[in-house]
């Protein structure tokens, strides 16, 4: 099931958010990129992100949130999507995607945009967004990541 993330989900989400970046990510980009980005454990960063109008949904399987999503409605944007390394390949992320985009439709948005990491873009391309440009995405705590926007179109 998904649902709403709670404030008492962010720390898991940040768990969540640190393997996912350390496992998967590194794939595209060196180790220290990576290190450099998910830092110490900073579940802050969702509340910066609550505070800066995301909305966070978390699946949750065995009791553990396995996977999160954040969808910032005013800005059309889906900001972070990230599933725990040993729940990867199992459908989950498809999941999380397939109810963002529902999300976003529902909500009246025509063009859902992403600033995908590298490693993520194909994923993306299989559902839907296509390739807008080239960019440098600064993170919460200020590193640069090389990475792909892209766009959706919504069907409302
Ligand atoms: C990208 C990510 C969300 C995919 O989640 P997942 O749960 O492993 O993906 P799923 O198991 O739901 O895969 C669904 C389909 O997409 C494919 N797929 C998964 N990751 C893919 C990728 N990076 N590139 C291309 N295809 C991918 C799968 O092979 C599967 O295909 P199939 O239906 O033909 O079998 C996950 O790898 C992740 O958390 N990555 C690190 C965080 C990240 O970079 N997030 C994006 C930030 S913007």
């Amino acid at each position: 099931m998904i649902r709403v993330a709670n404030k008492s989900d962010y720390i898991e989400m940040d768990s969540v958010f640190r393997a996912s970046a350390e496992a998967l990510c590194v794939r595209d980009y060196d180790s220290q990129t990576v290190l450099d980005w998910v830092g110490e454990a900073r579940p802050e960063r969702f509340v910066d992100s609550a505070n800066d109008g995301c909305t966070q949904y978390v699946k949750v399987l065995e009791n553990k949130v396995t996977c999160f999503g954040e969808l910032n409605i005013e800005k059309q944007l889906l900001l972070s999507l990230f599933v725990l390394p040993d729940y990867a390949g199992k459908g989950i992320g498809q999941e999380m995607i397939e109810f963002l985009l529902t999300k976003a439709s529902d909500a009246g948005i025509k063009i859902l945009k992403v600033d995908s990491s590298l490693n993520a873009a194909n994923f993306y391309l299989r559902n839907g967004f296509v390739e807008h440009s080239k960019s440098d995405f600064t993170t919460q705590n200020g590193v640069v990541l090389e990475s792909v926007k892209m766009e959706c179109v919504l069907s409302t």
